[in-house]
């Protein structure tokens, strides 16, 4: 491969590089998502099935993403087709990468609605109206929320132009600045809430939600959710990874890089889900409360402890970034491809795309309001968009990007690009060729053919 960095420049360094690729993965799929579909399946047998499914699953894909856009150095549609070509294979591997836009897009449309409501908070954090609520109000002040299209609206619009303007301005310094600060801040906020949630009196009780591994209650669906979620989180199946794998220098060992990537990742998530589920269950809430639940637990417990108010401005302030860094990525490979496939300028390709995503994110919000009507398969707008994009779009992306790396790609290129020792290579191989594919496909066939 001749190209020695991408046209859109190359991060600093290695850790410049996990830097970013953490801020794309921690985000609000840690904080809010993590902890509710957790609560919805039930607590522990879903949490051992989402570990599995990030070890066996999430960090081999992980590799294969980086490596894939490392070799080209373009963005993933061009990088997947040069990939192809250099191993004889047909240049159709590049849907791939137009799948993965189509991804991006989507989630774009709710993650943003939720940045939003996240900006909210912030404020009303800032006010100090939610200061000694009770769980029953903060739950009524959440619905409120959710019926008002206007303030929703006025939320996403800020949250998507954060966003384009950080993706116009290009990858290298604002972001980067911004991930080096906020995300050692975000790890020390997180453990002084799981600090104040042990003493909360529900600690065992959260603990043994998530820990007491119960199979009874896994169903294949909550097996979907899992396996779909250690997609979502680590920002696989969608080019992400590939694109911001494009801009990483050389000299970098990719599994070294991407096991400290996914670590980081678990650890938050996990760390979250032991902040909020004891506040849940000290204060009688109920943990399948869904997408509502973190914005219903964390005011209820901010506004008991002392310095609640203040912890809970930066706390708030600090998943606005995380989700920020994450919502930048979700525009990356889109605007890499505008930019390297048509020439566009590059802060004009963010604001059409920003644009198209923004309109989308309309139907989102109003699926709490005036369009909670509109249902697609039974679910609203919202729910939809989460579910096929997380169950369905990005498993089935990993999956091909998998048999691409491990059936297409020559031995001697993914090699050349990973590195690994002899063995390692080949457990890697492995999980390319038969363990990730066998293992989204079986919980894609049980979830079209439920089991009776
Ligand atoms: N990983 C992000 C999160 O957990 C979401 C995301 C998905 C970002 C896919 C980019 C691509 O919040
Ligand atoms: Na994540």
């Amino acid at each position: 491969m001749k190209n020695k960095t991408s046209i859109q420049g190359s991060w600093a360094s290695r850790w410049i590089f996990i830097l970013a690729a953490t801020g794309s993965a921690v985000g609000l799929g840690n904080i809010w998502k993590f902890p509710y579909i957790t609560g919805e399946n039930g607590g522990g047998a879903f949490v051992l099935v989402y570990l599995a499914c990030i070890l066996l699953v999430g960090i081999p894909i992980m590799m294969a993403e980086v490596f894939i856009g490392r070799r080209a150095r373009k963005n993933p549609i061009n990088a997947l087709t040069d990939v192809a070509e250099e191993s004889e294979g047909i240049k159709a591997w590049g849907i791939i990468g137009i799948m993965g836009m189509l991804s991006g897009v989507l989630i774009f449309s709710f993650y943003s609605v939720v940045g939003g409501w996240v900006l909210h908070y912030i404020k009303i954090m800032v006010t100090g109206e939610m200061m000694g609520i009770s769980s029953e109000d903060a739950g009524a002040a959440f619905s409120a929320l959710l019926g008002e299209p206007i303030t929703l609206l006025g939320w996403h619009t800020l949250f998507s132009i954060m966003t384009v303007f950080v993706v116009a301005a290009g990858i290298n310094k604002g972001i980067e600045t911004a991930t080096r600060i906020m995300m050692p801040a975000l790890f020390v906020l997180l453990f002084i809430l799981l600090g104040y949630a042990m003493t909360t009196g529900g600690f065992t009780q959260g603990w043994n939600f998530m820990f007491e591994f119960d199979f009874s209650k896994l169903t294949w669906n909550s097996a979907l959710v899992a396996l779909g979620h250690s997609f979502f989180t680590l920002s696989l199946g969608m080019g992400t990874i590939m694109a911001y794998g494009s801009y990483m220098t050389k000299d970098a060992s990719i599994g070294k890089t991407v096991l400290a990537i996914g670590a980081l990742d678990t650890l938050v998530a996990l760390v979250a889900g032991l902040a909020i589920f004891p506040i849940i269950f000290s204060n009688g809430m109920n943990p399948g409360a869904g997408p509502g639940l973190m914005f219903i637990s964390l005011p209820v417990a901010f506004g008991q402890m002392p310095f609640g108010q203040l912890f809970g401005i930066l706390f708030f302030v600090l998943i606005g970034v995380a989700a920020w860094t994450s919502a930048i990525s979700l525009l990356e490979p889109t605007v890499a491809f505008l930019v390297e496939r048509f020439k566009m300028k590059r802060i004009n390709a963010a604001i059409a795309l920003g644009v198209v995503v923004w309109g989308l994110g309309i139907a989102c919000l109003g699926s709490f309001n005036f369009m909670s009507d509109v249902t697609f398969f039974g679910k609203n707008t919202f729910d939809f968009l989460d579910y096929i994009t997380a169950n369905i779009m990005l498993p089935l992306g990993g999956i091909l990007i998998a048999l691409f790396a491990g059936w297409i790609v020559k031995d001697k290129f993914a090699q050349d690009e990973l590195q690994l020792p002899a063995g390692i290579y080949t457990l890697w191989n492995f999980s390319m060729k038969f363990t990730a594919p066998i293992a989204v496909a079986i919980v894609l066939y049980f979830l079209i053919n439920p089991m009776k």
